[in-house]
């Protein structure tokens, strides 16, 4: 099996590459820009192994895509290549634009043609899994859960790019016959996770004694998935799921963005004590703009037809996690040098 990852070098791209080349044995070639976002001492356990390679590509890029694919001869495309940070998409969105939506019609082009070119058996074989987000269908109120069939409807310049690259995604299947399946998930945790992110930003601010910022009055929702969950849910839905179906990806642990950051300072109380209470570190902070209140997802068609279940809860993935920051500084001690938790996104007021 011969598996093509973009973003590998990300947070989901990461251990998706880990639990395909160690796990599955599978031939895997990383394509990766290398943003701000793409580390490769995330990729440390599978350097050097015979079935790993990585290229340094933006998938913008068309010759050099083009280049990649017919070189490596993919049974599988999985594309998680994106800018992914809201705050980020709100100071600018230029590069969520040109990654997320140009880079996957790009990337679509590409799969295209090479898919077309294949002899019949590889051709019924090949699979292109376009991987995004929830936030793709907006906000919840107090009550239900996302479906697939539930109407986009995004908030943010990063929603709004994913959705607009799933549309792509979905065309190029429905117009061309191209064998894509999307997938959309809930929020991720677990290790080798971007210290811009709540969970991680929490941990290390925590660590450090510093304070730890929670946005508007911290009661927006968010429904967790363990990261290494996600990895195993993408290669059974590329694996099984039917062309053309989306599924939507979540493990069912709805938290408080405040209740989750309380879970942290009790986890590192407990397993690193200092001399006062974490929880004290906690600071209301400046909502964000365009805030979704609350995300859940409905799973149960990844669960009842590819029978995919999330092996963590937030309480066994959270204290795995947060042990994983407490082993690993050789990994985020050079990332909080580069980004030491400054806030992004916030829209100035203007006067008349
Ligand atoms: N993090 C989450 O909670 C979450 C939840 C659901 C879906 N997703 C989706 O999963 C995917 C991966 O998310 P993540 O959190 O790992 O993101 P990430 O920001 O950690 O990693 C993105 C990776 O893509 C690479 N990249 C960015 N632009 C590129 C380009 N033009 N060409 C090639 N590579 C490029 C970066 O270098 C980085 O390695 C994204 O598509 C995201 O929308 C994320």
């Amino acid at each position: 099996m011969r598996v093509l990852v973009t973003g590998g070098a990300g947070f989901i791209g990461s251990a998706l590459v880990r639990y395909l080349v160690i796990d599955k044995g599978y031939d895997v070639l990383n394509v990766d820009a290398l943003t701000y976002a793409g580390y490769l001492p995330s990729l440390r356990a599978v350097e050097g192994r015979p079935n790993y390679r990585f290229l340094h590509a933006n998938i913008c890029d068309s010759p050099a895509i083009i280049k990649a694919v017919s070189e490596f001869e993919p049974d599988r495309i999985m594309h998680l290549a994106a800018e992914s940070h809201v705050d980020r998409s709100i100071t600018g969105a230029s590069d969520f634009i040109q990654t997320n939506v140009i880079g996957t019609f790009n990337l679509l082009e590409v799969a295209k043609d090479y898919w077309s070119r294949l002899g019949n058996d590889r051709k019924a074989r090949f699979r292109f899994l376009h991987v995004s987000t929830d936030e793709v269908y907006g906000s919840l109120g107090a009550a239900g859960l996302f479906a697939e069939n539930t109407p986009y409807d995004p908030s943010s310049p990063y929603s709004a790019s994913k959705a607009g690259s799933d549309h792509l995604a979905k065309a190029w299947q429905r117009t061309y016959g191209l064998p894509v399946i999307v997938s959309n998930c809930s929020n991720n945790y677990g290790p080798y996770h971007f210290p811009e992110k709540l969970i991680p930003l929490t941990i290390l601010n925590a660590l450090a004694g510093e304070r730890l910022p929670v946005y508007g009055n911290g009661e927006n929702i968010r429904d967790w998935l363990y990261v290494e969950d996600h990895a195993q849910a993408l290669d059974i839905i590329v694996d099984r799921g039917r062309i053309g179906e989306t599924y939507n990806v979540g493990g069912r642990n709805e938290r408080r963005n405040v209740d989750v950051v309380r879970r942290i300072c009790d986890v590192l109380d407990r397993l690193s004590p200092a001399n006062r209470p974490r929880e004290e570190l906690i600071e209301f902070v400046t909502d964000r703009p365009g805030h979704d209140a609350r995300y859940a997802i409905d799973a149960r068609k990844l669960e009842d037809e590819l029978g995919w279940r999330a092996k963590e809860n937030f309480e066994t993935g959270i204290a795995k996690t947060v042990q994983w920051y407490l082993d690993n500084d050789w990994w985020w001690r050079p990332l909080r040098e580069r980004y030491a938790g400054e806030r992004l996104g916030l829209v100035r007021a203007t006067n008349g």
